[in-house]
């Protein structure tokens, strides 16, 4: 199989083509990535001199440039990562997330129609059903009732790729992920800020209470379910993918500084995300029925895997959180 990834320099799409190439998933990788604040070739060195993998330096939403690439490679699949993937970013500047999640996946669905490719998986979110109450966990059918305009992006995004395969019967299956977790991740994102935080012995910001629940996914167990889902889901559907580990947010951050030795007072509750969904929860029963895919690394080994990595590698750490990251911390958390 040849597949175009887009969105492989972030963190779950480098790790899907790392684990693609690395367990010979396809015979050919092309990455498509606009190399965004998030996107980090470091992330692929492993893979960078391998022949079966090319990289192209490029914007989804540039239509002429994804038709050009679609008739070179011509791949069996698209597996389409790229998006801006932030929630507090969403809240300071929305505009790039209706371009980049709207417009270009737009942009994707049309230049992959008109090449007739034989699969595009979407891969979006569980944030897109919204909140979800206690004992409630959210089916494929449940309503979608996004609170950012983060997951109202990727919602939009999702409508249109199931449009495509009921309209003009392009092979579209969308898969919705629960909160992602291991090495690469951007240190905006809870668990590799509080780890990286931690590290440094700086404060830790909790948004409010920090009860809000969240399921955790290790992000191999995810392109594991990914690739399960491209091989053994069927046009038209959507499939959930979930952890299995749901814990409220002040528990995972209590796990890292107990695996670090460092202390509770690090942490420090903060005014609230506006919009802050107070829970997440997805039952997983249709990928697992389709496939046989379930979750393999538990949240404590996964964590301690993720905590390890980011001890071990201090530069990459140093090298992201430079430049525009200072920036965004200080927007972000210097008035909260
Ligand atoms: P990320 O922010 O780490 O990486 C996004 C990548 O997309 C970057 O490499 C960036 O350069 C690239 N990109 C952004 N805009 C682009 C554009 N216009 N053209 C080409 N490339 C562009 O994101 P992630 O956490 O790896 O998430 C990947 C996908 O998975 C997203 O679609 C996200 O919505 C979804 N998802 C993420 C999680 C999670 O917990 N991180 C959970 C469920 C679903
Ligand atoms: O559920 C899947 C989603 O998970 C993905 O679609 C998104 O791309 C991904 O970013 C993630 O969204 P969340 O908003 O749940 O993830 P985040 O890591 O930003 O926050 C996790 C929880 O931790 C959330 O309840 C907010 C809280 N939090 C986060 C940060 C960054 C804090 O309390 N303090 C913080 O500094």
């Amino acid at each position: 199989m040849k597949w175009l990834v887009t969105g492989g320099a972030g963190f779950i799409g480098s790790a899907f083509i790392r684990l693609a190439l690395g367990g010979g998933w396809a015979r050919r990788v092309v990455n498509l990535d606009k190399l965004t604040y998030a996107g980090n070739l470091e992330n692929l060195a492993g893979v960078q001199a391998d022949p079966r993998y090319r990289f192209v330096h490029g914007d989804i939403c540039d239509t002429r440039l994804v038709e050009r690439l679609l008739e070179e490679e011509r791949p069996d699949a698209i597996i389409h990562f790229a998006a801006e993937s932030h929630v507090d970013r969403s809240i300071l500047g929305p505009e790039a997330f209706i371009e980049t999640n709207v417009r270009g996946t737009f942009s994707l669905l049309e230049a992959a129609r008109k090449a007739g490719v034989a699969r595009f998986l979407h891969v979006s979110t569980d944030e897109v059903y919204g909140s979800i109450e206690e004992p409630h966990e959210a089916d494929e059918s449940w309503p979608l009732r996004p609170s950012s305009p983060y997951s109202a992006s990727k919602a939009g995004s999702d409508l249109l790729a199931l449009s495509y395969w009921t309209t003009f019967r392009l092979p579209v299956i969308v898969t919705r992920a629960s909160n992602n977790y291991g090495p690469y991740q951007f240190p905006e994102k809870l668990i590799p800020l509080m780890i990286s935080n931690a590290l440094e012995e700086k404060s830790l910001p909790i948004y409010g209470d920090g009860m809000q629940v969240r399921d955790w996914l290790y992000v191999d167990d995810h392109c594991r379910a990914i690739r399960a889902a491209l091989e053994r889901g069927e046009p038209g559907e959507i499939y959930n993918i979930g952890g299995a580990r749901a814990l409220p947010n002040r528990r995972v951050v209590e796990m890292i500084l107990e695996m670090l030795g460092k202390p509770y007072s690090l942490m420090t509750q903060v005014k609230d995300r506006p919009g802050h969904d107070r829970r997440y929860a997805i039952t997983t029963e249709k990928l697992a029925r389709a496939s046989g895919w379930r979750p393999e690394v538990p949240f404590e080994e996964g964590l301690e895997r993720t905590i390890r990595w980011y001890r071990d590698n201090p530069g990459w750490v140093a090298r992201v959180k430079s430049g525009e990251y200072q920036k965004y911390y200080e927007q972000n958390y210097a008035n909260r």
